[in-house]
């Protein structure tokens, strides 16, 4: 349909009839926090690579990657993550307090499968931000998240100096969930850290293989499609290497997680069997 163009009417104001409730609701889509285009190549595609730095302020994130601990169970990571959930307005609310919980049909890295792992939360100054908080409810929107269910926030990263995995042996996997979505926030002196879709675990059928560039973000169903990273290492061997990201899920189909997730919030909304 074509777009109303108001200087048209005293041409043609008995043609045009009021504007009909479809037309409002796609007015009412454009406005949305991504294009239409995503919305339709995640429900299409179940995948989509778009640009999100025209939405938040990534020079305003970067200050946040120096205050990140290290991963206590991944050498060469830093990391922090915190629950979220949507109150019933649709505004974000933090879940404090509960561990991540990935049971070994999710995750092949020994540090890491059928344990309860606890790391330092996000900053309050960070999820504070007016852009933090519209890219969750811009998120759980793409998804059609609902009031009550868990969403788990973690910005992570590795910087060194010699060849390294950011997975630490997870290979190509996937997260135990049904929505995730990967945000690159910076890449400074990276070669390699390739992204990769798979329609299989074994990485045939590929789908997408990709550099990502600080702003991209890669939206995927979870439990309909694989991911991976590649190994990265210093372009300038003599300098170091720095790679951070965001990982967002929700509706976790590991009931390990969904276990720990009802010991820590006895109401919230699960994907339970
Ligand atoms: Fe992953």
């Amino acid at each position: 349909m074509e777009t109303f163009i108001a200087n048209n009417v005293s041409q043609n104001h008995l043609q045009i009839p009021p504007q009909p409730i479809a037309q409002q609701a796609i007015h009412q889509r454009q406005r949305r926090y991504w294009d239409a285009r995503v919305y339709e190549e995640v429900r299409g595609d179940n995948w989509s690579r778009t640009n999100v730095d025209n939405r938040i302020d990534l020079q305003g994130w970067l200050p946040h990657l120096k205050q990140l601990p290290r991963d206590p169970y991944v050498d060469t990571r830093w990391k922090r993550m915190s629950w979220f959930y949507l109150d019933q307005s649709g505004e974000p609310r933090v879940l404090a307090g509960c561990p991540m919980a990935q049971g070994g049909a999710f995750n092949d890295a020994d540090t890491m499968a059928d344990k309860v792992r606890h790391y330092a939360p996000l900053e309050d100054q960070f999820i504070q931000r007016d852009d933090v908080s519209s890219f969750i409810k811009g998120w759980a929107d793409l998804w059609d998240i609902q009031p009550g269910e868990p969403i788990l926030m973690q910005i992570n990263g590795v910087r060194g100096d010699e060849l390294t995995d950011p997975l630490q042996g997870q290979g190509i996997h996937k997260d135990g969930s049904q929505f995730l979505s990967v945000l690159v926030i910076n890449r400074e002196n990276v070669s390699g850290a390739t992204s990769s879709l798979s329609f299989d675990k074994q990485g045939r059928q590929e789908i997408i293989s990709a550099d990502l560039a600080p702003g991209e973000i890669l939206h995927i169903k979870d439990d309909q499609i694989y991911h991976s990273v590649s190994s990265l290492k210093p372009l300038d061997t003599s300098q170091p290497f720095e790679r951070f990201i965001i990982i967002i899920n929700c509706r976790f189909n590991d009931q390990f997680q969904n276990r720990i997730l009802r010991e820590h919030f006895p109401g919230a909304v699960l994907n339970e069997w």
